[in-house]
């Protein structure tokens, strides 16, 4: 049976109190039961609520990841985290290179290769984002840019560490603009990942990769999306934050 992973990336959203609201509603809803064994959920909510999150999380079915990480190891960085300090909250799942780090913090591939690294060798699962611009796909010029995103950013890895990594398609033009990939573009983008992976890794390690499709994923859509057969769920961002739709995300991979 396909497996999917549904992950919601709360960014720079919500107050502790007002996360452990919605934490407790989606847990209510989701309880857990019924339990699809194929189908993991993921929450990236803010560093700050990583700790109360895993203490309410002990015993259900959701896992824990933060939204970045710094590449050191530890030391004079004031205002960073490390792997470790993730680790030890209990999150086990981390996002690497998200656009709006591309962008706004200027992380480039090989600062990317150099978290993933860090993640990896903290026992750390990361989720590695790549994803055109819309100038760049009206130039056609899209599948270049995905290809070196993850060339230079995971193609450094060896086969027991690559097998470790998630990767996310998410088109820049599609994130929080509600205008999100057709089924049919994003299935494209995710059948050339893969066939680069299997060039690189291998057929078994290419057809084992999660990759998951992010920008403006909803419950209307997300049925159409995961249907594809080389789209193993989503990194959904702005409708992770409400418990309902969350869970009816969730549920259209079963
Ligand atoms: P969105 O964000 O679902 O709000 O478009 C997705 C993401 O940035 O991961």
């Amino acid at each position: 049976m396909k497996k999917y992973i549904v992950a919601g990336n709360w960014k720079m959203n919500t107050s502790l109190q007002e996360g452990m609201q919605i934490l407790e509603n989606l847990i209510k809803i989701h309880q857990c039961k019924g339990f699809h064994p194929h189908t993991q959920i993921i929450l990236f909510p803010p560093f700050t609520h990583l700790y109360p999150f895993s203490q309410l999380l002990d015993n259900t079915c959701i896992h824990l990841g933060a939204q970045n990480l710094s590449h050191h190891e530890k030391g004079a960085y004031t205002g960073e985290i490390s792997a470790e300090m993730i680790r030890s909250t209990g999150a086990t799942h981390v996002i690497v290179g998200h656009s709006e780090r591309r962008i706004y913090h200027k992380e480039n591939n090989q600062l990317l290769f150099e978290k993933v690294k860090t993640a990896l060798n903290h026992n750390l699962t990361p989720i590695y984002c790549c994803g055109e611009k819309i100038q760049e796909r009206k130039k056609n010029k899209h599948f270049d840019v995905v290809e070196i995103q993850i060339t230079e950013g995971l193609f450094h890895l060896n086969e027991e560490e690559f097998r470790k990594v998630i990767i996310a398609y998410e088109p820049v033009w599609a994130i929080g603009t509600g205008e999100t990939a057709t089924p049919e573009q994003a299935q494209e983008m995710h059948r050339f990942i893969r066939e680069i992976v299997e060039f690189r890794y291998g057929n078994d390690i290419a057809s084992h990769l999660m990759i998951l499709y992010g920008g403006s994923v909803k419950a209307s859509n997300a049925r159409g999306l995961f249907e594809q057969p080389d789209i193993n769920g989503g990194l959904v961002g702005g409708a992770s934050l409400r418990a309902e739709e969350f869970e009816n995300i969730i549920k259209a991979t079963y």
